[in-house]
């Protein structure tokens, strides 16, 4: 059987008496912001390309109230997280033009801190805070993302917010609270789905406009499987940046500003010059990619999934073959879901090297795949059955 997923009062009600416990008062705002799944669009976000993500009903609650002082008190619930579990923060001065805070503590509360000094709302006062999650730690579903975009909430829900501000600007500010606090020099895909979710859709964002456009998913003949490998790899970290450095560097031989530009004859001319495998390798899946998610989000506009399955497994594959981000936990969870009849398509989701796979399986098959795969997964998988649930939104205001 697949995890049962929490629903939002009872992560509410939960964080509400631990902050209770904690504070020993009673929380008067409270807000919600989901992880996310991503369906196609591999590592093509920071290549200015397309990514096709839906929001899932895992989410990040934070309860709290604005106090007197300077100084905020933040506790997460996460047994999954560093210690400290509670920490404090020196809210920035009311008239700093630039807002910088320490970067120091436990990693969990860094995300907090980056959106703090990150944020373009009116100057946040201080505040006491309980974080309480259902997104899984580190598994690739942008629980980092989840409490960034939860934290830009919170604090909107505090000040009242700043009428001018969009989505994308909210999306933008959390992003940069990753790449400077958190040292993650990620794209934009994870806090723009987190911010925009809608439930019964994807969202096919174009990465280059910062524009993004609903593909309705709601066939209740299919349903989502999300697989965690309960695996990851700890490489050196530097994985991430350098793909994305060696995509900047095909893209400048090829003379466009990103991959975005180019196309199937931009590989070709890659190898008649001899470039560097590596390079080439990397450039080609990028360059597929994007056309696969153009692709895959008209496949589903059309309900033929069918033909969106194929596409997960060119995507999955050119991923482990040409981007090397997989690895044997993903690739025997990819394979094993696709020997069940019913599934769609399977691929693994997110940055790589461990997390999670994303299955689309007609309803009437996902408990025979979730058994094949338990009974022959060299290993303990979690599974959630996830509909697209909606973005980030103020559950609670201050009275
Ligand atoms: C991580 C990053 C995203 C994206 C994916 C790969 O989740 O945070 O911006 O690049 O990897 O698609």
């Amino acid at each position: 059987m697949a995890e049962p997923i929490p629903t939002i009062e009872s992560l509410l009600e939960h964080a509400k008496s631990v902050f209770r416990e904690e504070f020993d008062s009673d929380a008067d705002v409270a807000v919600a912001a989901p992880g996310r799944v991503n369906l196609i669009g591999e590592h093509t976000d920071y290549n200015d390309g397309f990514v096709m993500p839906m929001a899932l009903p895992l989410v990040t609650i934070i309860v709290g109230r604005k106090v007197a002082g300077d100084v905020a008190t933040i506790v997460t619930t996460n047994k999954d997280v560093d210690d400290p579990k509670k920490i404090t923060v020196e809210m920035p001065n009311r008239n700093a033009l630039v807002r910088t805070l320490e970067h120091s503590g436990p990693k969990w509360c860094l995300y907090v801190k980056g959106v703090i000094a990150n944020y373009a709302g009116p100057c946040p006062p201080a505040f006491e805070a309980v974080v309480h999650t259902s997104v899984p730690t580190g598994g690739g579903l942008s629980s980092s993302a989840a409490l960034e975009v939860a934290t830009y909430t919170f604090l909107d829900a505090l000040t009242g917010g700043n009428p001018q501000e969009s989505l994308n600007d909210k999306a933008l500010a959390c992003q940069k609270a990753e790449h400077q606090y958190a040292g993650m020099p990620c794209g934009i895909m994870d806090q723009f789905i987190s911010c925009m979710g809608q439930e019964g859709n994807a969202l096919l964002i174009d990465c280059r406009h910062m524009t993004s456009q609903l593909v309705p998913l709601d066939d209740p003949q299919i349903v989502v499987l999300v697989t965690n490998s309960n695996v990851k790899h700890e490489l050196t970290g530097s994985e991430y940046p350098t793909r994305r450095r060696h995509c900047q560097e095909a893209a400048l031989i090829l003379k466009k500003v990103s991959l975005r530009d180019a196309n199937e004859s931009d590989i070709d001319y890659l190898k008649s010059i001899e470039t560097d495998e590596t390079l080439l390798n990397r450039a080609r899946h990028v360059i597929t990619e994007i056309e696969r998610t153009v692709q895959g989000a008209k496949a589903l506009k059309e309900h033929n999934y069918q033909k969106f399955g194929q596409l997960m497994v060119e995507s999955h594959n050119s991923l482990r073959d040409d981007y090397a981000v997989s690895c044997p936990e993903l690739d025997s969870l990819v394979r094993l879901a696709l020997e069940v009849d019913g599934t769609l398509g399977s691929r693994m989701t997110g940055g790589g090297f461990g997390g999670c796979t994303v299955t689309l399986v007609y309803a009437n098959a996902v408990d025979k795949v979730i058994q094949h795969i338990r009974k022959n997964y060299k290993g303990t998988p979690t599974f959630y059955v996830c509909k697209p649930s909606p973005g980030a939104r103020i559950l609670q205001r201050p009275t």
